[in-house]
């Protein structure tokens, strides 16, 4: 294959990327989406705070304008996301309780109703694992209100859109040794246990030089997919520059293509100077929409595979 999404399609996966809605408005970037990508996740216009600004006024304004140029030109959804500790609505920060409980479910409803039919798969929860080496829960106001707030949410989430893949996604859950790693693994292992339904496990890869690309990545991946779930890539950007960065893209492709139940890879945006870090080239694209050596060792990765 010649772009992304075509060398990805040879093994039957998707290549997608993070879309913000200004995209939109810059015909350079859309080219590039539409040419490399068959799989859309929008930045934040489908998010909490953004879907329901006031209590049970849900504006879908700015993800329909994604969704349906995604839908438009032939490129599949992936919903971000439904339930999570950051970015929610001001009115929801300061929630407890079954108040906040109910909110939740009923958020994770509306929404999941109103996208029916048009998501591939769903970022159900999203970062709900702590930080450092404890291996729990995150504390959030939606973890205060019990444990199984997120059972709860994906079980809202299975009612309203049965068609969609329904995920958890998180970010530093590659290495297989660390605690949130292990956290997750055994949340999922438990959901499959006892029917909670869940279809899908999503890796954000946001790497850095604090945080690099571990070498046992296909073992992380292996061993989620052995749970019966999918797994995705879902996030990536590596910081850094030149054949470095380029050789750690290399390395997510052929470990995702090592697992058969790795479906498909999403780079966090498009463009560098897209990128939501405030500082760094993290991308496949320069900020002039110029191939990076890291696109070059990504499609080649996609290509051998
Ligand atoms: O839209 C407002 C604008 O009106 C205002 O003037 C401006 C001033 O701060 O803020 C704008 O909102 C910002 C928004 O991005 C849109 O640009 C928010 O402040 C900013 O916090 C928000 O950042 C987003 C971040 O999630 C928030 O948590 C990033 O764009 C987005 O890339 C990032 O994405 C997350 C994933 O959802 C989950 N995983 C990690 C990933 C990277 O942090």
């Amino acid at each position: 294959g010649s772009t992304l999404q075509a060398a990805a399609a040879e093994t039957n996966r998707y290549f997608g990327t993070a879309m913000a809605g200004h995209y939109l408005n810059n015909s350079g970037t859309m080219t590039i989406v539409n040419r490399e990508f068959n799989m859309i996740t929008a930045e934040n216009e489908m998010k909490m705070d953004a879907t329901e600004p006031s209590q049970n006024q849900f504006n879908f304004s700015s993800g329909d304008q994604i969704v349906n140029w995604a839908r438009s030109n032939g490129k599949q959804v992936r919903g971000h996301a439904l339930a999570w500790h950051s970015q929610q609505p001001g009115w929801m920060q300061n929630m407890s309780g079954t108040t906040l409980r109910n909110a939740m479910l009923n958020h994770v409803t509306r929404v999941a109703t109103y996208y029916k039919g048009k998501i591939h798969s769903w970022d159900v929860v999203n970062e709900a694992y702590a930080d450092g080496s404890s291996g729990g829960r995150r504390d959030s106001n939606l973890q205060r209100t019990g444990n199984d707030w997120i059972e709860a949410a994906f079980r809202a989430a299975r009612a309203a859109d049965p068609n969609a893949k329904l995920c958890y996604n998180d970010y530093n859950t590659d290495n297989w040794s660390h605690a949130k790693t292990q956290g997750v693994y055994n949340m999922v292992k438990d959901f499959k246990a006892r029917g909670v339904p869940i279809d899908c496990v999503g890796f954000q890869a946001h790497f850095n030089s604090g945080n690099p690309v571990p070498s046992n990545y296909h073992t992380t991946l292996g061993n989620f997919a052995a749970l019966g779930v999918d797994v995705q890539i879902t996030e990536l950007d590596i910081e850094g520059s030149g054949s470095g960065q380029a050789q750690q893209f290399q390395g997510i492709v052929q470990a995702c293509l090592s697992v058969a139940r790795c479906t498909g890879i999403t780079v966090w945006g498009v463009k560098d100077s897209d990128s939501w870090r405030a500082s760094g080239t993290p991308l496949l694209f320069d900020g002039s929409g110029n191939k990076k050596a890291a696109y070059t060792s990504t499609l080649n990765a996609l290509n051998a595979g």
